[in-house]
């Protein structure tokens, strides 16, 4: 029996925000007190983690002096030092201060659209001096709960206006730092602007320097909306736009539940797994999770340990599916090798095509085996092949 033993080759990495969430909800007040940054990061090293993320506000209040700054920046620099966990991604908190309640990029407020871009463009700074290569861009009040209210089409070009003067930022200082888009479809908004992966890639191609911006995924919004994660995060890596991935569970259509990595749709998070390892991508694993509100601090480092050995066993069970020879014979009667063939074959045209025939006849009541195929899934998920 493998360990599952995280190390940090599997770049696991966890937001500040997550293990530090105190468990304040709409209902509730917290139940945890605050977690020190390097406290975080030596906790993170211990268990095998890789990287340690977090929002400029996670660290210290947007009006902080220099000093209070630093005084929080310079034990946590040597916390990363000592612990050698990384910072591979940093965010920017444009939702919890009261100026943000109409948005940051797209709130009707020209001065606060100024001030987000001020805030965003000094995290990118203090980004790059933390060595992080990805900069994750989420819009939570970036919407609206009245059509009305917001003109979504010129909300889309204040949106644009934003990642350009970003994206020129970052050519203009010579960084090397890529923007990644994070979709979520409502909470805190009644409507959030880029709902899904899918609006998002659509976006990014109206912009200045497309190939600098991506996204960052996140299983649980993508099933807020009732969409198939794991489909989703295999659109974004054929588009190699799939930069930075949160992983959390999530249980149905319903408000954000942020669960720890596989508490949510275990077979999505299979099939999830199977598809980051064998599909090529290279970013960090990153849990956005937060810690059920009815832990201590011992119950949030056992749900950080849980999901990282959730994505092992599943890489571990998911590895096992594809050189299972049954699953081999069972894929080959789903024809699922037969996609990979083109449909027209080198040098056809589509007179040849036209001239063709089927026997409908036959074809029609052709079955596919792949409940067969599928229950193979189940079987190796649930550990009895
Ligand atoms: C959510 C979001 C946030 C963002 C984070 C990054 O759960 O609604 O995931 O946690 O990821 O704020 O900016
Ligand atoms: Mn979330
Ligand atoms: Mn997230």
């Amino acid at each position: 029996m493998p360990d599952y033993q995280p190390t940090p080759e599997d770049r696991f990495s966890f937001g500040l925000w997550t293990v530090g969430w105190r468990g304040v909800n709409t209902f509730g007040s917290p139940v945890r007190e605050p977690l020190d940054p390097g406290e975080a990061a030596r906790r993170i090293g211990d268990l095998g983690g890789y990287g340690l993320t977090f929002h400029d506000d996670d660290l210290f209040p947007p009006d902080a002096t220099s000093a209070e700054r630093e005084s929080v920046l310079k034990p946590l620099r040597a916390a990363l030092a000592e612990s050698g966990v990384q910072v591979p991604m940093v965010t920017t908190n444009l939702f919890s201060h009261p100026v943000f309640r109409d948005g940051g990029f797209t709130s009707n407020s020209r001065d606060v659209r100024r001030y987000a871009l001020r805030k965003v463009i000094r995290n990118i700074d203090r980004a790059v001096e933390f060595g992080a290569s990805t900069l994750v861009c989420w819009g939570g009040m970036d919407g609206a709960e009245s059509e009305a209210a917001k003109d979504s089409r010129v909300a889309l070009d204040r949106l644009r206006e934003a990642f350009n003067v970003l994206t020129t930022y970052v050519r203009d200082q010579g960084y090397d730092l890529r923007i990644a888009v994070e979709p979520k479809p409502n909470e805190p908004r009644g409507d959030i602007l880029l709902p899904t992966l899918g609006h998002a890639l659509a976006f990014i191609n109206e912009l200045e320097h497309p190939e600098m911006v991506g996204l960052n995924p996140e299983v649980g919004h993508e099933q807020m909306a009732g969409l198939n994660f794991a489909h989703g995060a295999a659109q974004a890596l054929w588009h190699g736009k799939l930069f930075h991935i949160d992983l959390n569970g999530q249980r149905g259509v319903k408000y954000d539940q942020d669960l720890r990595f596989g508490a949510g749709d275990l077979k999505e998070a299979f099939y999830l797994v199977d598809l980051l390892e064998r599909g090529g991508y290279q970013g960090p694993k990153h849990f956005d999770f937060k810690p059920l509100r009815t832990e201590d601090y011992d119950g949030v480092w056992a749900a950080a340990a849980a999901c990282m050995r959730n994505y092992l066993i599943l890489r571990d069970r998911a590895a096992a599916f594809r050189a299972d020879p049954a699953v081999s014979d069972a894929l080959r009667a789903s024809r699922v090798f037969e996609l990979r063939q083109p449909t027209l074959a080198d040098g056809e045209s589509v007179e040849d095509l036209l001239e063709e025939t089927i026997d409908l006849d036959a074809v029609g009541p052709r079955g596919y085996h792949m409940e067969h195929l599928d229950q193979l899934a189940l079987e190796h998920l649930m550990g009895v092949r």
